[in-house]
């Protein structure tokens, strides 16, 4: 890209292939819309192929390209499988977006299960890597590519009794630094978001506790949790040609609550 590149080509994702794992609800599949608004065929990844083939349905009714593949990202022989059939039936990746992730365990970080440690490291970090893995090199045949990881603010600071949780985003942050290094020769980029509270089923513990969501309305700057549509508008910006000298960083969406020293 150069500076006089026309900017309303630079959101285009015509004719790139984006694969979006945790696509059936919240921030995943405001995501995969907005990806597929943009022209991108989006392959919508989670465990229920019920709940993504009703996203798929309302996304091609209105014009866009999608494909629905169930996948379990913490399953080792689903992951290689999943890729294995993006190459096969389009050829090509351009754009991961590694989204589906695990908070099983709320409570004191001393008291964590060993079977939860497990299962959070599984999907939020191995799940994330090896499909990272996996898609760079499909990625690298075309000579380019977009990785975005979502994170969370608590991967830079933990949120209380959400430690493995927060230790996992903290290791996301770092993964996408370390695939940004060393994919970078292949003309592929890597970056990661960083989400506050987002209106999703997944923070509903803390978004339904009236004294719980007022605690963390007061160090939120803009006094209020995001939509997952301003999630996704992230993850367009990164996984465009918008940001095609962008890679390695954090892009945090928090209204302000990092920024401004809340947490
Ligand atoms: N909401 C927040 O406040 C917030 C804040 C910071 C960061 N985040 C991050 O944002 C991301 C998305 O969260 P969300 O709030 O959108 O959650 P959500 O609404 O609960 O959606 C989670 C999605 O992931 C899928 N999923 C979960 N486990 C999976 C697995 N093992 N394999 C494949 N798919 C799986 C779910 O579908 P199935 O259950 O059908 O598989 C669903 O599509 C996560 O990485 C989360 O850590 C969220």
């Amino acid at each position: 890209m150069t500076s006089n590149s026309t900017p309303t080509l630079l959101f285009n994702l015509e004719g790139r292939v984006a694969l979006v794992t945790g696509a059936s609800r919240g921030i995943g599949e405001a995501s995969a819309r907005l990806l597929a608004q943009h022209g991108a065929h989006v392959v919508l990844v989670s465990r229920r192929q019920d709940a993504l083939d009703r996203v798929a349905a309302t996304i091609t009714a209105s014009g866009g390209k999608a494909t629905a593949i169930a996948a379990h990202t913490g399953d080792s022989a689903a992951r290689i499988a999943l890729i294995e059939k993006v190459a096969q039936d389009f050829g090509r990746l351009d754009i991961l977006v590694n989204n589906a992730a695990t908070n099983p365990h709320f409570g004191h970080i001393s008291e964590t299960p060993e079977t939860m440690v497990d299962k959070t490291i599984e999907v939020n970090i191995k799940g994330y890597f090896q499909l990272s893995a996996l898609a760079s090199r499909l990625m690298k045949k075309n000579g380019r590519g977009a990785i975005v990881n979502i994170a969370s603010v608590n991967g830079v600071k933990p949120g209380m009794f959400q430690g493995i949780y927060s230790i996992t985003k903290a290791a996301v942050i770092n993964m996408s630094q370390a695939f940004a290094k060393e994919c970078a020769p292949w003309g592929v980029r890597c970056n990661a978001v960083l989400p506050g509270l987002t209106d999703t089923k997944f923070a509903s513990a803390l978004t339904q506790d009236e004294k719980i969501y007022n605690r963390v309305m007061d160090i939120i700057p803009l006094r209020r949790m995001a939509q997952p549509g301003e999630i996704a508008a992230a993850v367009l910006f990164l996984a465009s040609d918008a940001a095609s000298y962008v890679t390695g960083t954090t892009l945090t969406v928090d209204g302000g609550m990092i920024g401004c020293g809340g947490i």
